[in-house]
């Protein structure tokens, strides 16, 4: 019932608004004349991860560069805690992971614009890029942003940290013009990056990341980028939506601001609401293997999920995913990640989460990744174990072996996530 309410709210709005970029041919010359909507394009590149596997450094890099040896060993570099921004302990229970993000799209900032590549994650809330007085390793190998070269940058001063999977990223806090697709964001808080730490950062194909998750998970204070384009009145509706390609070529997909683009899905759009705003944190009612309950269906109250660019797998609690390995069949290596036979991905089981009374089904095909290394096909789970501490946690997340096959909407104006299957033109074509 609940569901069929939504949709019915859904078609008076697309009536009655511009809401939905509209189909058809022009779209994008209909996005400009309206300044309603716009498009970012994002392209599809090698992790962090496969990186390092292809250059026979993964074993090593895990086992040198967990957190807390990290930590240790570089504890003196970190400014003393009451330097940071926030107080209430959550920056240092937070553990962002980008080692597997592949989905990038361009921004710039500055007057004139100094562009960067940014992994666009709704499992994250603030802005940073690399600084020109960072000196890690990982600075250098990446555009820098020099504020001294831009005549509309306002300095900030404050400091933030935020802590990932390999340490603690620090950076100052300013204000600059930010250009997303077509449109300007005036005065948008961002962090300049002074130390980033890790070897995650070195390789990664990304100079910084655009987060677009609630204001309550921000570390930075300030208007996040998307509550800023709504403020400025950038968008008629405080919505985007992300279409992800799962498959080859350069285009990766889109991310489109202020709508949707009705020819990427088939109706009816599922609308979920946000259980917990900070993530985009919705409930998934159960976990389905081959037809048959398998996690979640315990407890009426399902479990909770977050829906996550960001995350390159599907994620889950540990015991929980274990179990789901044993069922695809699929076997660990030395530095736990999950290998199946490639010959046998046609006969795996089909996993699906049911959310808000609709199905979503993954066929091997789907959660299965392939990667080619030294001229041999190995194929990956696409499921990880992940254990987010509570109070978030546990939780599953659908990253992007999840989001690539369906079509996503975060909609800030009713606190809800929007979930369709994707349209056969979607499925094989940009
Ligand atoms: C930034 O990117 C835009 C769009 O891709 C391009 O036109 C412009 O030349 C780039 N600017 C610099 C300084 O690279
Ligand atoms: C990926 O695209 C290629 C051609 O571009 C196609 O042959 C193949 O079936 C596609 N694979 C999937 C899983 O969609």
């Amino acid at each position: 019932l609940l569901s069929q309410a939504g949709d019915s709210l859904w078609h008076t709005q697309r009536i009655t608004s511009s809401w939905a970029c509209l189909s058809g041919v022009s779209i994008s010359d209909i996005c400009a004349a309206h300044f309603s909507c716009f498009r970012v394009p994002l392209s599809r590149l090698p992790s962090v991860r496969s990186r390092l596997r292809a250059a026979n450094q993964l074993d090593e890099f895990l086992r040198e560069h967990q957190p807390d040896v990290f930590s240790r060993r570089y504890a003196q570099c970190y400014p003393a805690a009451q330097h940071y921004l926030r107080m209430d302990g959550r920056s240092t229970e937070r553990l962002y992971n980008f080692m597997d993000a592949q989905f990038f799209g361009q921004i710039s900032l500055g007057k004139p614009e100094q562009n960067f590549t940014v992994v666009f994650d709704t499992g994250s809330t603030d802005l940073w890029v690399p600084s020109s007085y960072c000196v890690s390793q990982a600075c250098a190998m990446h555009h820098k942003f020099k504020a001294f070269e831009s005549s509309t940058y306002a300095h900030d001063g404050r400091v933030f940290g935020i802590h990932y999977g390999s340490g603690h990223l620090l950076g100052v806090m300013a204000r600059e013009e930010l250009k997303v697709g077509s449109v300007t964001v005036q005065n948008q808080v961002f962090g300049e990056a002074v130390y980033e730490p890790g070897f995650t950062f070195v390789l990664a194909q990304f100079d910084g990341v655009l987060g677009l998750g609630f204001p309550q998970l921000a570390e930075e204070l300030g208007s996040p980028v998307f509550d800023s384009m709504i403020e400025q009145g950038l968008l008629d509706e405080p919505v985007f939506s992300f279409y992800l390609k799962n498959n080859g070529s350069s285009f990766g997909g889109e991310l489109l601001f202020g709508g949707v683009d009705e020819t990427r899905f088939v109706s009816p759009i599922n609308w979920v609401p946000v259980t917990q705003k900070g993530y985009w944190q919705i409930r998934l009612d159960v976990v389905k293997v081959q037809g048959a309950l398998s996690f979640c269906y315990r407890s009426t109250q399902g479990c909770q999920a977050v829906v996550d660019t960001g995350t390159s797998l599907i994620g889950g609690p540990a015991r929980d995913v274990l179990l789901l390995q044993q069922f695809i069949g699929a076997t660990p290596t030395a530095v736990g990640e999950y290998l199946v036979d490639c010959v046998r991905i046609s006969s795996l089981p089909v996993v699906s989460f049911l959310i808000n009374n609709v199905e979503y089904s993954l066929t091997g095909e789907q959660y299965i990744r392939r990667e080619t290394l030294n001229d041999k096909e190995i194929c990956f789970s696409g499921f990880q174990s992940i254990d987010v501490p509570s109070p978030v946690g546990p939780v599953w997340i659908l990253g992007d072996v999840f989001l690539s096959q369906f079509y996503s909407i975060y909609d800030r104006g009713h606190n809800r996530v929007g979930l369709a299957h994707l349209s056969e033109k979607s499925k094989i074509s940009v």
